[in-house]
């Protein structure tokens, strides 16, 4: 058998920081209520010139350092993004050319917030049946793009960035097992509804979010994607070392761990730091307390997307 496993992980963050106190300034919202409905402190913007595959790249080259490969090592690119640099080409082959190298195959996944688990459980499927060895699989977004700046229900909660992993093959799991799910009925709970057409903007360019349908929505699928991920790998819950749920918001990320019985010291957040970066959330995290020593060699983390579309999913690892 053929199984794939995590060799390297990396993140970028652009470095502004914009605090919630900016926000304050300029609408009518606080410091106070944002933390206490969101638990987000701070989120990082991109400079007006960067965008995902600039973001993707130094990620990129995180991860392909800790894993000790080069660019050209790499079968597969797969770059998970809502806000891609232009209609096409994609991201993922933008990516590749800055990476300094060409001829493994390169597409872009569109998911939304679960778009990283997405591309991982996608990216294992190639290794898997053997066609591909090694792949770079990226979350990279600019959702400051995104928001009107105006609307205080949906700009506080985003910010930008990218997280890598390098998947290799590997005789013994690494990925255990993943389930990806979407409802199409529910597109209408969080969207950005337009588009171009004829050098015009159609629909709004804005996202648009019905904040309570959507937590109510998250917690419930969270909950049941980890049970039947766990279930198809054949684990229980208590054998998780740490979960990683998409970092939407501090509130819906306990009610998670506390429906699935998980204690707190299990669960990992980073949404107060990074705000909702979508497909980037879950890398982002993942490299962030692999590098503090926190997520080891050896631990089982239960990666878990969820967001527009609707989408979710959810992938366990050994690390
Ligand atoms: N500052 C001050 N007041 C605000 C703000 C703000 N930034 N945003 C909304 N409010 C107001 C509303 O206008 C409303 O006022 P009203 O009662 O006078 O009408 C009041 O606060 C309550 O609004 P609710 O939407 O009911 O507040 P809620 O407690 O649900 O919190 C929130 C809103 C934080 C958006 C919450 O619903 C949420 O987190 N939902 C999940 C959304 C999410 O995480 N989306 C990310 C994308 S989806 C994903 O990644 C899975």
């Amino acid at each position: 058998m053929i199984y794939s496993r995590i060799v390297g992980t990396g993140s970028y963050l652009p470095p502004r920081v914009m605090t919630n106190a900016e926000f304050a300034a300029r609408l009518d919202t606080s410091d106070a209520w944002i933390r206490e409905r969101t638990g987000i402190e701070q989120r990082h913007i991109a400079a007006e010139a960067q965008t995902s595959s600039d973001l993707a790249l130094e990620a990129s080259r995180a991860a392909l350092a800790a894993a000790g490969m080069q660019a050209a090592d790499v079968d597969l690119m797969i770059v998970a993004t809502s806000t891609p640099d232009f209609i096409f080409p994609s991201t993922a082959c933008l990516l590749q050319a800055k990476l300094g190298v060409a001829g493994c195959a390169a597409f872009d996944l569109q998911a939304v917030c679960s778009g990283f688990v997405y591309a991982l459980a996608t990216a294992d499927n190639f290794i898997r049946a053997g066609t591909h060895k090694s792949a770079l699989v990226v979350g990279a977004e600019v959702f400051s793009r995104i928001l009107d700046w105006n609307d205080r229900g949906t700009c506080v909660l985003f910010g930008d960035g990218a997280g890598a992993v390098v998947l290799a093959a590997a005789a013994k799991p690494g990925l255990h097992a993943s389930v990806l799910r979407a409802d199409g009925s529910q597109a209408g709970i969080l969207s950005v509804p337009g588009n171009v057409c004829g050098g015009k903007i159609v629909g709004s360019p804005f996202l648009q979010m019905q904040g309570s349908q959507v937590f109510k929505f998250a917690v419930k699928v969270l909950d049941e994607v980890a049970r039947e991920t766990a279930a198809a790998a054949g684990m229980r819950l208590e054998d998780i070392d740490w979960l990683i749920p998409h970092q939407a918001n501090v509130r819906i990320l306990e009610a998670t761990a506390k429906r699935l019985g998980l204690p707190r010291d299990k669960l990992v957040v980073t949404v107060d730091h990074h705000g909702n970066t979508s497909a980037a959330s879950v890398p982002l995290a993942l490299d962030e307390y692999v590098r503090a020593g926190k997520i080891r060699r050896g631990h089982r983390v239960m990666m878990q997307g969820v967001g527009g579309g609707f989408t979710w999913g959810a992938t366990l690892a050994t690390m």
